[in-house]
C-alpha cells in the first residue's frame, strides 16, 4: 500500500532477537574468562597463541554466523540488507580465518601432528564450506547479471546450507571444548573442577545459542517480507532477464 506505515515486527520476534543477542555475548564472555582465568589468556607468537583459536571459532563461526539481518532489518531496502548480509559473513570468515592459522601454526611450533582429530574434520568441513557458501551467495544474489530463475533455483540451497553450516559448527565447537579439556584437566574433570564446569557451561549456552537462533530463522511468519516497490522491481527484472511474464517472490 502506497505511503502506508511499514508494519510492525511481529509479536515476540524482538524478544526472541534480544535473548539470541544475550547468549550470544554470555557465550563470548564465557569464552574469553575460560581462556583468561584457567589458560593464561590469549596472545600471537607465544605458547598462548591456541587460545587464539577456540576465542576467534566462537565469536566468527557461531556468534558472527548467526545473522539475523533479515528478520531485523525487516524495513530497510533490500540491496542494503543483502550488502551487509555478506560483509558481516565476509567479517566472520576473515575472524574464523585468523583462528584457523593460529592452531596450525600452534601445531607447527609444537611439533604437533594435523588434522588427525574428529574435531578438526568437522571443523575444517564447515569452514570450508562456510567459504564456498559465502562465495557463491555473493555470486547468485550480489552479481547484476544473475538470471531470476537462477537465483530462485538456489535460494533453497542457500538457506538450508546456512542453518546446516551453522549447526555443524555447533557441533564442532563442542567438540573442540571436549578435547580441550581432555588435553589440559583430564584428571581432574571428573571432580567438577571449576574449569570443567565453566567449560561445561560454555557448551550448554552453544546449544542454547543454537536452538533461540534456529527457532528464528524457521519460523515462517517471521521471515521478512517483500516491500511493494520490490515486488514490482523484482516483476522487471525478471521479464528484463528472462522475457516472460512476471510471477512468484523476490531475491
Ligand atoms: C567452528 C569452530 C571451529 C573450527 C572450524 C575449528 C577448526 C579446527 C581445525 C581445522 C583444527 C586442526 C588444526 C590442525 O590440525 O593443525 C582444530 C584444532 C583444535 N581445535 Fe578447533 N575449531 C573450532 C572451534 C574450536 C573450539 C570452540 C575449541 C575449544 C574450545 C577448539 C579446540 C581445538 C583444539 C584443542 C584443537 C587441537 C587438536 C586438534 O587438532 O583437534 N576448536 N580446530
Amino acid at each position: 500500500m502506497d505511503g502506508a506505515p511499514p508494519a510492525a515486527s511481529p509479536a515476540g520476534l524482538s524478544a526472541y532477537v534480544a535473548v539470541s543477542q544475550m547468549l550470544g555475548l554470555t557465550l563470548l564472555a564465557t569464552t574469553g574468562a575460560w581462556l583468561g582465568r584457567y589458560r593464561g589468556g590469549v596472545a600471537w607468537h607465544s605458547p598462548l597463541q591456541f587460545n587464539i583459536h577456540p576465542l576467534c571459532m566462537v565469536l566468527g563461526m557461531v556468534f558472527l554466523q548467526a545473522l539475523l539481518v533479515y528478520r531485523v532489518f525487516r524495513h530497510e531496502a533490500k540491496r542494503s540488507t543483502k550488502a551487509l548480509h555478506a560483509l558481516l559473513h565476509g567479517l566472520a570468515l576473515l575472524i574464523a580465518l585468523v583462528g584457523i592459522i593460529a592452531v596450525f601454526e600452534s601445531h607447527r611450533t609444537k611439533g604437533i601432528p594435523d588434522m588427525y582429530s574428529l574435531h578438526s574434520w568437522c571443523g575444517m568441513a564447515a569452514f570450508v564450506l562456510y567459504l564456498l557458501q559465502w562465495l557463491l551467495g555473493c555470486g547468485f544474489f550480489l552479481l547484476p547479471g544473475t538470471s531470476f530463475s537462477l537465483r530462485s533455483r538456489y535460494k533453497p540451497h542457500h538457506v538450508f546450507f546456512g542453518i546446516a553450516l551453522f549447526v555443524l559448527s555447533i557441533i564442532a565447537c563442542l567438540l573442540g571444548i571436549t578435547e580441550m579439556l581432555l588435553f589440559n584437566i583430564r584428571d581432574s574433570y571428573s571432580l567438577f573442577v571449576p574449569e570443567g564446569v565453566l567449560a561445561n557451561t560454555l557448551g550448554v549456552l552453544l546449544v542454547a545459542f543454537g536452538l533461540v537462533v534456529g527457532y528464528v530463522l524457521t519460523r515462517d511468519d517471521w521471515k521478512r517480507p517483500p516491500l511493494a516497490e520490490e515486488l514490482a522491481l523484482s516483476m522487471d527484472f525478471k521479464t528484463l532477464t528472462e522475457g516472460e511474464s512476471p510471477g512468484g517472490g523476490t531475491q
